[in-house]
């Protein structure tokens, strides 16, 4: 599967770009990273480093968007992902992020249009300007996955809105009005993916893939941050993990087709709307929800990939 990843890093994104890279079947194109959890540069030299901890720099990073298209004050979230977004791992002083054109994110496109995956799991401003500059090939990418929304449950960034689709709702509606087909990925379901500080140490203790050291110490990180607000799950959902392991895995977990719309007001800001009624209106676009999935299977996937194991 080529998949090209549009992430801000982030603890989960970190998650979600090792699990990408350790996945034997997945093929990652490159990342092309945005503001979000953490500015726009340090995301950008996070995706880099990871990259750089396997020696897979032939990898392309590629620097996406600073800001909302709004142009609205952006806030980020240390006291969640750390200072510069890894939790305690803070990437050497003199390390130097290998940055791409912004252009090669359309060539990489454009290469492979026929069968390239997008998967957003970061603030989707990027990946909406995509298709502002690019419309006409971006209408051949046949699917986006994106990360975000909160169907009929509480969100996490206010109560009503999960914090990708909150953060550019002008981005999201651009997406969801312009994409052919587009899974989305809710807290719905990746707040139950979870990943304990056990299952981190337990991956510790049988893998030597580069990234043995960073994954108990990042999930110990976030899962500081979760015993506060969502006490006694002792660990961390990795939302941006469980899209991925969707896109991959897509036939195990429960999925809805509905159209999505989002809202863009203040008061209402970055709420995902779906008709969830028994008798609902036929949809007219491609949008699937996922709504339920099997955890054990998730789980096993998450330790199969990271120890290395077919
Ligand atoms: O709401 C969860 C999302 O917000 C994830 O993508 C996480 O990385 C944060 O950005
Ligand atoms: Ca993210």
């Amino acid at each position: 599967m080529k998949v090209l990843l549009f992430a801000d890093p982030g603890i989960d994104d970190s998650l979600a770009i090792i699990y990408a890279l350790l996945h034997p079947e997945i093929e990652l194109k490159g990342i092309v990273t945005g503001y979000g959890n953490v500015s726009v540069f340090d995301a950008t030299r996070n995706a880099s480093y990871l990259l750089a901890l396997a020696g897979r720099t032939d990898i392309p990073v590629i620097r996406g968007t600073s800001q909302p298209l709004s142009g609205m004050h952006t806030i980020f979230y240390p006291e969640i992902h750390g200072p510069e977004g890894l939790g305690p791992i803070i990437p050497p002083e003199d390390f130097k992020a290998d940055i791409y054109p912004f252009e090669l994110m359309f060539e990489i496109i454009e290469k492979d249009k026929e069968d390239i995956i997008i998967v957003d799991v970061g603030r989707q401003t990027t990946l909406a300007f995509a298709y502002n500059l690019r419309p006409e090939l971006m209408e051949k990418v046949k699917e986006i996955y994106l990360m975000g929304g909160a169907f009929m449950v509480p969100g996490n960034v206010t109560d009503i809105a999960e914090a990708n689709f909150w953060g550019d709702p002008i981005a999201t509606s651009v997406i969801l009005n312009k994409a052919k087909k587009i899974y989305i990925t809710p807290l719905n379901v990746t707040n139950r993916a979870i990943v304990t500080r056990d299952i981190a140490k337990f991956i510790f203790n049988h893998t030597s893939s580069p990234y043995k050291y960073l994954i108990p110490a990042v999930t110990d990180y976030y899962a500081a941050f979760y015993d506060q607000v969502m006490p006694g799950i002792d660990g961390s959902p990795v939302h941006d993990v469980f899209t991925l392991y969707y896109l991959m895995n897509k036939e195990k977990a429960y999925t809805i087709k509905r159209d999505v719309r989002i809202a863009i007001v203040d008061g209402s800001r970055g709420q995902s709307i779906a008709d969830l009624r028994m008798i609902y209106k036929e949809p007219e676009h491609e949008h699937y929800i996922v709504m339920d999935f099997d955890y054990n299977d998730f789980i096993a996937d998450f330790i199969r990939v990271n120890l290395g194991a077919d």
